[in-house]
C-alpha cells in the first residue's frame, strides 16, 4: 500500500518530526554529507525490517549503523584497536566506516547476520543533530531502491522512495557525492580497504603511517558464489537502466571512439571543447567533482532516456578510485582500454 510522504525542512521542527518517527520504530530518509541514507532505529530489528522492504535489498547485507559522537563506538563495537582511534581522531566526524566486532546489543538483522558492525560519524550537521534527537543509533543504508545509483539530491530520494517512506528531511545536494570509505582491521591491526570513498587510500596512509591493503572486489569483479568480506561488493550495484561502459583512454582517442556511435558520452567538464558529438553529460573536471556528480550524472541519462552510456575514465587514485569503484560497478567492469 502506498503511503504519503512528507519533506520535513532540516529546522528544529523538521528535524523533531522526524526523530519522532524513528522512535515509534518508522524509517526516514535523512542527507549525509556523502549520499541520503535511509534510516531506523539500529537497535530496533523490527523497525530496521522496513529498510530493506522499503529499498528491495537482500538481507544478507550489513547495515552502516551511524552515531552522533566517537566516544558511543563502545556501547556497540569490542576489541576496538588503537589505530581506529586514530583514524576516528584524523577523519569522524567525516565519510569513514570502520568495521569492529559488534557488541550483543546490534541485532543481527542490522548487520545482516554477522558478528561484525560498521560505525560512522558524520559530518553533515543534520544528520548530527537528527541522530542525537533520535537517543539512539541510526541504522541506514543509502536511500535508494537496491541496485540504483545512491542519491545524492532531494529529487533522487523522492523518485526512489515516494509512496514507500513516512518522511524525508530534505538536506539539500549531498556535498561528497560517494559513499564512505569502508575499512577493517585484522588482529595485527593492519588495514584493509573495503570500499573506497572520499578519504582516500592516501589520506589514511598518511594519517596512520600504515599501508593500507585493498580488498578483493574493489578494482575486480568478485566471484558471487563465494563469502565475501564486504557483502555490499557482491551485487551490481549503482547502475542506471542506460547500458554503462567505461572508456579508458586519452580525450583525442574518445572523440574518435564516439564518432558516429549511438548513446550519450559522459564526459569531464571542458572535454566538449574536443568532443563534437551533440550527446553528452558532463560530470565534472576535478576527481572531486566528479565525486559529487557521478550518481546524479547516471541518473540523468535515464532520465534523458538513453540507453547506451560511454564514461570517459577517471582517474584511479585519491578521490578518483572512489568514483572509478563506483562505474565498474554500474558497468558491470566493462571497460574498453582505446
Ligand atoms: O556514506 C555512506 O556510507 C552511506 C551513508 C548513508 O552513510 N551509507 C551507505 O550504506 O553507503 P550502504 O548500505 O549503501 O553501503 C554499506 C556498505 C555495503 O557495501 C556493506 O556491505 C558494507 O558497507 N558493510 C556494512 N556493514 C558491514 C560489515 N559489518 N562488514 C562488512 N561490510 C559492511
Ligand atoms: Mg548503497
Amino acid at each position: 500500500m502506498e503511503i504519503e510522504t512528507k519533506i520535513l525542512s532540516p529546522d528544529s521542527r523538521g528535524i523533531a518530526e522526524a526523530a519522532a518517527l524513528i522512535k515509534s520504530g518508522n524509517v526516514v530518509a535523512f542527507p549525509t554529507e556523502t549520499v541520503y541514507g535511509l534510516g531506523a532505529d539500529a537497535l530496533n530489528g523490527d523497525a530496521v525490517k522496513k529498510i530493506y522492504a522499503a529499498k528491495g535489498r537482500p538481507s544478507d547485507n550489513p547495515l552502516i549503523v551511524h552515531i552522533a559522537d566517537i566516544s558511543h563506538i563502545y556501547k556497540y563495537a569490542e576489541n576496538i584497536p588503537d589505530i581506529a582511534l586514530r583514524v576516528g581522531k584524523a577523519f569522524w566526524p567525516g565519510p569513514v566506516t570502520m568495521i569492529f566486532k559488534k557488541k550483543d546489543i546490534i541485532p543481527m538483522i542490522t548487520s545482516g547476520g554477522l558478528d561484525t558492525v560498521g560505525l560512522r560519524v558524520p559530518a553533515n550537521e543534520t544528520a548530527r543533530t537528527f541522530i542525537r534527537e533520535c537517543g539512539c543509533p541510526i541504522a541506514a543504508p543509502s536511500a535508494n531502491l537496491s541496485g540504483s545509483p545512491s542519491p545524492t539530491r532531494l529529487r533522487h530520494v523522492i523518485c526512489d522512495m515516494n509512496g514507500r517512506i513516512p518522511a524525508i528531511l530534505d538536506g539539500g545536494d549531498c556535498a561528497v557525492g560517494v559513499e564512505s570509505t569502508v575499512i577493517a582491521f585484522d588482529e595485527q591491526g593492519n588495514i584493509c580497504l573495503l570500499r573506497p570513498g572520499f578519504v582516500s587510500v592516501e589520506d589514511i596512509e598518511e594519517a596512520t603511517g600504515k599501508t593500507v591493503a585493498l580488498a578483493q572486489g574493489v578494482l575486480s569483479k568478485v566471484d558471487e558464489s563465494k563469502r565475501v568480506l564486504s557483502p555490499g561488493m557482491k551485487y551490481r550495484h549503482y547502475a542506471p537502466k542506460a547500458k554503462v561502459i567505461i572508456v579508458d583512454g586519452g580525450l583525442p582517442e574518445f572523440a574518435e571512439f564516439m564518432n558516429g556511435r549511438e548513446g550519450c558520452a559522459m564526459i569531464f567538464d571542458g572535454d566538449e571543447r574536443v568532443y563534437k558529438g551533440n550527446n553528452y553529460i558532463k560530470y565534472g573536471s576535478t576527481p572531486r567533482e566528479q565525486a559529487r556528480n557521478l550518481f546524479s550524472a547516471l541518473r540523468r541519462a535515464d532520465e534523458l532516456g538513453y540507453s547506451q552510456v560511454y564514461v570517459r575514465c577517471p582517474e584511479k587514485t585519491g578521490v578518483g578510485l572512489a568514483v572509478y569503484n563506483r562505474l565498474l560497478r554500474a558497468a558491470g567492469f566493462e571497460v574498453i582500454v582505446l
